[in-house]
This record gives structure tokens, C-alpha cells and sequence, in this order.
């Protein structure tokens, strides 16, 4: 009986190694395996062995059986694929599609090294709401009812009482109700403005405020610190100055600028031949302002600064054009 199985199960072999199509196959699925096939016959002999070699014989059946269904199912789809390859169009030589990565956009990744830098100067980053009251965004930064410097931004008003922030100020007030000096942060955000759009000015954009609030603050830390950050954003060689300036919030105030990029001082468009770009607004906080969050400005001084992150990254890479940031163009996002 062994020897019997053995023979069967090589020539089984023999057949299916040289099967080379679904129809030869077939005629050996039919021949081994069908329910009248060689092997399933096998089976019917365990009726006539005696009992006790039941058990083994039906052991080996199942060998032989398994062995020759794996086979064939093995056999199967190497025929099925080899079809596949033989009559689909797919050119497996064909080099593949390279995927395209995204990456951050540029306002992010300047934002990120904004950040970086001020955190590393002991600055914490808190951040306020967007749609803000006329108190955080105009009163309590020392903008009086109807005075005119409230001109100097056009706003977004959602009613009396609220409108979308014109500038990220509102924020110094907000980290001043719930903390006590000393206090070190920056608070970047959107700011609205309802201005035309042109290559210069947009109606949303991004600044990062930033305040320091502390006993003996000076106007020499403020710039300081300042220029050590420009500095390492824009480089060791930067070349900068501070002239005086006006906002509500701040006296004495100032803005800085830095050498144009464009005809690196010599005067040029960009810079209406002034050589020299802002960057930012800042100054000493008015001691109204401290009024208005219960500070004692005889206590404590402070400084402040503003600025736009778009207008900080536009000065960075020569970039002419607000509105590009907004298009999202990938040839223009793929450049960073
Ligand atoms: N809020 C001002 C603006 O949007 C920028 C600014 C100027 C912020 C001076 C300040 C500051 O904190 O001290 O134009």
C-alpha cells in the first residue's frame, strides 16, 4: 500500500510540474483531486482495511491530500499570474512616479523661527481671540472714544461692541489681567484689516506681539533686544536704525528699520529711495495702558513691539508681493 501511495504521489508531481496552462491544469484537478479522482478514491479503501490500521492509513491519506492540494494551489496561481503579466499592459520596466512631498508653508516656517528665537531670549508665547472687543482691541490700549488715531487702522466691525482685532496689542492687555510682573511673552495671531488689496497690503495678515513688564525696564533693553533679534533672523552684517514714531499704546514709540534688500541702501522702488524698509513698531508702554490692568506704573515699566510676519518674511527672501503668500501657487510654496 506505501509503495502504492509513493508511486502516486510522484507521478502527481511529474504531472503537475508540467502544467503550463489553466487547461492542463484542470485535467489534473479532474484526474487527482475530483470527487472520483485518484486520491479522493483512495479513501474509500479505509472501509476495507482492518480497524486497527485505520487510524495510520487515514493519517497518511491526509498527507498525501494536503500535499497534493498545496501543490495545486501553488501551481494555480503561478499560472494565474503569469497570464496576468502576459496579456495586461502594465510595463513593470517602467521607472515609478516619484511622490511629492508637501512641506510647511513659509509663513509657518517663519513663524516657527520667530518663536525659536524669542523663546530663547526667555520669552513665553500666548496667544488671544480673533473676533476681540472694541475694549482690548481700541480702549484699554489707551485709543480714547472717537480719537482719530483709531484711523490708523481700518476695522472690521461685527457690531458696536465687537469686530475682528486690527493688530495683536489687544493680547499685551488680556496676559496682563491674569498675570502679575514679571512678565516676558509674545503673542502671534491673525489680525483683520478692511484695506484695499495690493502688492502691499492685505485684509488678514499675521503679527507677533511682544511685551516685557518688570521693575527698572529700560528703552536700551528694548532695543537691544531687538537688534539681537534681527540679527539672528536676518544675519550678523544687518544693518538697522530706529526712528521715532507714534502709537497710542506706547510712549515714547519708535519703529526699526533695516537696509533695503533690493538696492541694499543705495535708494530704490521698494524702498522710495530711502535706502531703509520697517519692520517694526515698539516703544516703552504708556502708563495708561498699565491704568487699565491695575499695574503700578510707578512700580513697573515696559517695552512693547509689533510686527507682521508676512512683512518680515517678504523682507527676508526679496519677495515683492503680498498676495503671493495667500495663492497658494506651488511654484512659489515648493521654493521653501
Ligand atoms: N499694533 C501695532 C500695529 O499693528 C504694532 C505695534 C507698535 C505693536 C508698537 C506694539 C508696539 O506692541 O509697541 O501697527
Amino acid at each position: 500500500m506505501q509503495e502504492q501511495l509513493n508511486q502516486i504521489k510522484s507521478e502527481f508531481e511529474t504531472e503537475i510540474n508540467n502544467v503550463d496552462s489553466f487547461k492542463s491544469l484542470e485535467q489534473i484537478r479532474i484526474k487527482y483531486l475530483s470527487r472520483n479522482g485518484i486520491i479522493s478514491s483512495l479513501f474509500d479503501k479505509l472501509k476495507e482495511v482492518p480497524k486497527e490500521n485505520k487510524k495510520e492509513l487515514g493519517k497518511v491519506l491526509n498527507e498525501l491530500r494536503d500535499f497534493a492540494v498545496n501543490l495545486f494551489e501553488q501551481k494555480k496561481s503561478e499560472i494565474e499570474s503569469q497570464t496576468l503579466l502576459s496579456t495586461s499592459k502594465i510595463d513593470l520596466t517602467l521607472p515609478a512616479h516619484t511622490i511629492k512631498i508637501g512641506s510647511k508653508h513659509i509663513l509657518n516656517q517663519t513663524l516657527e523661527e520667530l518663536k525659536d528665537i524669542f523663546k530663547s531670549m526667555g520669552f513665553s508665547v500666548f496667544e488671544g481671540p480673533e473676533l476681540e472687543s472694541d475694549y482690548y482691541n481700541f480702549e484699554a490700549l489707551n485709543f480714547p472714544a472717537d480719537h482719530p488715531a483709531r484711523d490708523m487702522q481700518d476695522t472690521f466691525f461685527i457690531n458696536k461692541k465687537f469686530l475682528l482685532r486690527t493688530h495683536t496689542s489687544p493680547v499685551q492687555i488680556r496676559v496682563m489681567e491674569k498675570m502679575r510682573p514679571p512678565v516676558r511673552a509674545i503673542m502671534p495671531g491673525r489680525v483683520y484689516r478692511n484695506e484695499a488689496i495690493n502688492a502691499r497690503s492685505y485684509c488678514t495678515f499675521q503679527q507677533v506681539e511682544g511685551l516685557y513688564v518688570d521693575r527698572d525696564v529700560t528703552f536700551a533693553e528694548l532695543k537691544g533686544t531687538l537688534v539681537s533679534f534681527a540679527k539672528q533672523y536676518y544675519g550678523e552684517n544687518l544693518k538697522y536704525r530706529f526712528r521715532p514714531s507714534f502709537f497710542p499704546f506706547t510712549e515714547p514709540s519708535a519703529e526699526m528699520d533695516i537696509t533695503c534688500f533690493l538696492c541694499k541702501g543705495s535708494g530704490c522702488r521698494v524702498c522710495k529711495n530711502s535706502g531703509w524698509l520697517e519692520i517694526l513698531g515698539c516703544g516703552m508702554v504708556d502708563p495708561n495702558v498699565f491704568n487699565y490692568v491695575n499695574y503700578d506704573s510707578e512700580e513697573f515699566t515696559g517695552y512693547a513691539f509689533g510686527m507682521g510676519i508676512e512683512r518680515i518674511a517678504l523682507l527676508k527672501y526679496g519677495i515683492n508681493d503680498i498676495r503671493i503668500f495667500f495663492e497658494n501657487d506651488v511654484r512659489f510654496l515648493k521654493q521653501f
